[in-house]
């Protein structure tokens, strides 16, 4: 459905959606044009558009439909009606579509300032904040931190090619006892060589042992307390080396999310969080009357919401991640401003999440209102052949060698591959961004190594070898280069193939594609774009093929299509923070 105004200056379908629009809303008096423009549909059964009639509620249908088609006169728009039912369909004139669709993108990705087909301005002048990732110094790095940073930097890319400011925020779990037992375990275990090799490695392994010191020995566990304690009364000498771990670890996640092609504007995380805001909020409440105190603990009961009772300081007075996300929260907007702030985090956090944004809507803030949780189900069955998954790096290597072996059974197109070490690595990473991202978010998933390294398929490697090959079309064809600007090409030929409609037709709807996603926050919905454009040029190739085409004018016709393919299935692609190949 055409849920936004109509804009055809990025949107060439747009206009007929309009024009069918126009002629309906003249045939139906008192239906106005906006009315009927947003009733008009993608079509059904093989019709460009289609229009429900119920929806207007103009009596019998029958009839309503009678008064459309009697006036319909086709023109350089919309070619034809049908009526079935309750619905008219709608066919664009092919020549008219192709050719303004292709117009557009060619204008849209090579002659605009800032270039991009897809793009939309609905987010101007509004600022959104989206804290993805955002894992656990010392522990683990497991399959959901990986969902988080996927779906957040789509998300990231999806709000900046709507217009809107975006930050993108990684929020570390910095803080908390474990640090105290890990300064503990530090004097015992810690090596600075190790520690500068690989800070996220060697961090964990002293948690690790530390950890099991702690249960054989309370002192150990109390030791770590003390320490904490200080730290949390910025006690600098228990800080010094909190400090070293926490930039060690923060440079070696830059190199591998830059890797992953993720970027984060702003490292923060809890150990950020000003204790003047986490005071601020709780004498807030208390003044609000909405704390309890049970036993020295602070309480806010939101049993009437069903979401329990929230927990806000402990009894020894220390913070908690509630109070850290509540006071986090306020100091955010305080500094930022935001008209938005998504926090994208699995949905084992619902709860948490809930309670902390009722916390600051019962406080009243009137921007607690613009919080979003964007929330993902579980990954299971993501370990590597050595065991189990505890490390960012261990995914990324993974999937490299796994795409690796997979390139190297093919000994001819492996001789043939200029860099295939980096080019696996970013099949690799396809690969695992596609499976993560092909369904709704909020299903579970079972992680399979063997469908992710595919060429067949829905898979990453099958849509990097769609772009490649639509890449190497004007490098196997120097004869119609430079291709003549778009006015000088004639695209007659194209409107009489199916599959050229088709393609075309499917550029037209990327726009609308990213609409969708912009509501939904839905990454599957651009794979399922992707996939389907995938699908409609490799059915194309034969029939439409360039080399060989004696018809020069055909040959830059579809070749010019091809192009045009490229570049939205590239956009696409990085839309979802994929490196689009060029060769492989
Ligand atoms: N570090 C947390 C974890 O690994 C996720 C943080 C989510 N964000 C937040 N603002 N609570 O579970």
């Amino acid at each position: 459905m055409a849920q936004s105004p109509p804009d055809p200056s990025t949107c060439a379908l747009d206009a007929f959606r309009y024009k069918i629009a126009e002629r309906v809303a003249a045939a139906l008096p008192p239906l106005t044009v906006d009315q009927v423009y947003s009733g008009v549909d993608y079509g059904k059964k093989g019709a460009d558009f289609t229009i429900a009639l119920p929806r207007f509620k103009l009596g019998k249908v029958e009839d309503v439909a009678a008064k459309v088609v009697a006036q319909f006169q086709p023109d350089e728009h919309i070619e034809s009606i049908t009526h079935d039912k309750a619905f008219l369909h709608f066919q664009c004139k092919s020549t008219t579509v192709i050719r303004e669709i292709l117009n557009q993108v060619h204008a849209l990705t090579h002659e605009a300032p800032s270039p991009c087909y897809g793009s939309n301005t609905s987010g101007e002048g509004k600022k959104v904040i989206i804290e993805y990732s955002s894992p656990n110094i010392a522990k683990s790095f497991h399959v959901g931190h990986l969902r988080s940073t996927i779906i957040g930097g789509f998300l990231a890319n999806l709000y900046k090619s709507c217009g809107w400011e975006v930050i993108s925020m990684n929020y570390l779990g910095d803080w908390g006892t474990q640090f105290g037992l890990i300064a503990t375990g530090f004097q015992k275990y810690g090596s600075q060589e190790e520690l500068e090799k690989d800070p996220i490695k060697h961090l964990f392994e002293i948690y690790v042992k530390v950890n099991k010191d702690a249960e054989a020995d309370p002192e150990v566990k109390a030791e770590a307390g003390r320490w904490f304690k200080r730290m949390e009364e910025g006690d600098e000498s228990a800080l010094k080396n909190w400090r070293v771990w926490r930039a060690l670890s923060v440079k070696k996640y830059t190199e591998e999310y830059e890797r992953l092609n993720i970027q984060f504007d702003v490292y923060t995380g809890e150990s950020m969080v000003g204790k003047e805001w986490q005071d601020k909020a709780l004498a807030r409440l208390d003044e609000m009357g909405l704390i309890d105190d049970v036993e020295g603990a602070k309480i806010v009961n939101l049993e009437k919401w069903k979401m329990g009772k929230a927990v806000i300081r402990k009894r020894d007075g220390t913070s908690i991640y509630l109070t850290r996300d509540i006071g986090g929260a306020i100091e955010r907007y305080e500094k930022y401003k935001f008209d938005k702030m998504i926090y994208v985090v699995s949905s084992q956090q619902d709860l948490h999440l809930s309670q902390f944004f009722k916390v600051l809507e019962l406080m009243q803030f009137p921007w607690a209102a613009s919080l979003q949780h964007v929330n993902y189900g579980l990954v299971q069955g993501m370990s590597t052949r050595k065991g189990t998954v505890v490390f960012l790096d261990q995914i990324i290597k993974e999937a490299a060698q796994v795409m690796h072996e997979q390139m190297q059974k093919n000994e001819d197109k492996y001789a043939a591959i200029e860099d295939p070490e980096r080019v696996a690595l970013e099949i690799g990473i396809t690969g695992v961004k596609i499976q993560d991202m092909a369904a709704k978010r909020i299903n579970n998933y079972t992680f399979n190594w063997d469908r992710m390294k595919s060429f067949e398929g829905d898979t990453g490697p099958y849509l990097q070898y769609a772009h490649v090959r639509l890449s190497s079309l004007s490098r196997k064809n120097p004869h119609l280069l430079p291709l003549p600007p778009p006015s000088q090409i004639d695209t007659t030929s194209l409107a009489e193939s199916a599959h050229a409609r088709e393609i075309v037709f499917l550029l037209g709807t990327y726009p609308d594609v990213v609409k969708v996603a912009l509501k939904t926050h839905e990454p599957s919905g651009v794979v399922t774009y992707a996939m389907r454009l995938s699908h409609a040029i490799s059915s194309a190739w034969e029939a439409l093929a360039v080399k060989g085409e004696e018809d020069l004018d055909k040959a830059r016709a579809r070749l010019w299509m091809y192009e045009s393919a490229r570049d939205v299935l590239g956009a696409a692609m990085r839309l979802l923070s994929i490196r689009p190949l060029e060769r492989m």
